[in-house]
């Protein structure tokens, strides 16, 4: 499904809000699978305050993922970037993490309508101009036209099995120029692990998510043992090396060795 986000979240086609220039895209693919009303993307289409709870806590350490993404950006790219973020979200962690550096120009792809109209007025913050759209982005990629240095996917490979990641990502290297950068944080095995053994681990984090009602755990839960899966950390290299980049890092670990951050370069 390919929507354009003016008809999303009721914006205008093209806005000044803030310092930033948010422009909606005009795209006319039509999916011949509507992913968005797949069971699996109900959390993010109708309560999106359940995952905004674990983002808060900190339950999968996004606080460090995303710091590791600020140091990598500040650190290592000394040029203005075009930043496509990959499933933004309603994009505030990532907001955080383009502060104080090069950013030069900001695009958002997602499915959710609440998600998105919640980027809209968090990249509101950044001081360029800025880009939503309304797609699948398993389909949206590859007909990616416009040039980008980094392309960063947030949690949100894991819905795919792994042909469909290995699709995704030749897409992504497609897009990216010799000197670019995907960078990416998601569900993440030890190697020998099983989807199973992945599984165990995740649902033994519940006393720890004290922020959850049993409803809300539940909620979450259900939409990760139906919909994740994870990659072991030879398959992640496996598959990055198969959709043409030459140099996979792996650059962060979470405490709780659930999710790792990646790194790979044509
Ligand atoms: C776990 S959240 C991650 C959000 C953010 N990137 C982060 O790091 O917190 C997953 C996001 O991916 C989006 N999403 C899942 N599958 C998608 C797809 N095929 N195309 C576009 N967005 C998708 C959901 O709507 C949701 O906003």
């Amino acid at each position: 499904m390919v929507q354009h986000v003016s008809d999303a979240v009721g914006a205008a086609p093209s806005y000044r809000n803030g310092l930033g220039t948010v422009m909606a895209e005009q795209t006319s693919t039509q999916s011949p699978r509507d992913r968005a009303q797949d069971s699996s993307q109900a959390v993010f289409q109708q309560a999106w305050h359940i995952y905004r709870v674990l983002v808060d806590e900190n339950y999968l350490f996004h606080r460090e993922a995303y710091a590791c993404l600020h140091h990598i950006l500040r650190a290592e790219i000394d040029r203005p970037f075009h930043f496509l973020d990959v499933a933004c979200g309603d994009a505030t962690a990532s907001v955080g993490a383009l502060e104080g550096t090069a950013i030069a120009k900001y695009s958002g792809i997602d499915l959710s309508t609440a998600a998105l109209a919640l980027a809209r007025q968090t990249l509101a913050a950044l001081d360029c101009p800025v880009t939503l759209e309304q797609a699948d982005f398993v389909e949206r990629l590859p007909t990616w036209s416009v040039p980008v240095d980094i392309v960063w996917v947030g949690l949100s490979l894991h819905h795919l099995q792994a042909p469909e990641k290995l699709a995704v990502m030749r897409a992504i290297r497609a897009i990216l120029p010799r000197g670019g950068r995907f960078l990416f944080y998601d569900n993440t095995s030890p190697d020998g692990e099983t989807r199973d053994e992945w599984m165990r681990r995740w649902d033994e984090q519940n006393p720890l998510w004290t922020a959850y009602s049993p409803e809300e755990w539940d909620v979450m839960a259900g939409h990760v043992h139906e919909a994740d899966y994870p990659e072991t950390v030879s398959s992640w290299r496996r598959l990055g090396h198969d959709a043409g980049f030459k140099a996979v890092e792996e650059r962060f670990v979470a405490p709780s060795d659930l999710f790792r951050l990646f790194m790979m370069r044509p």
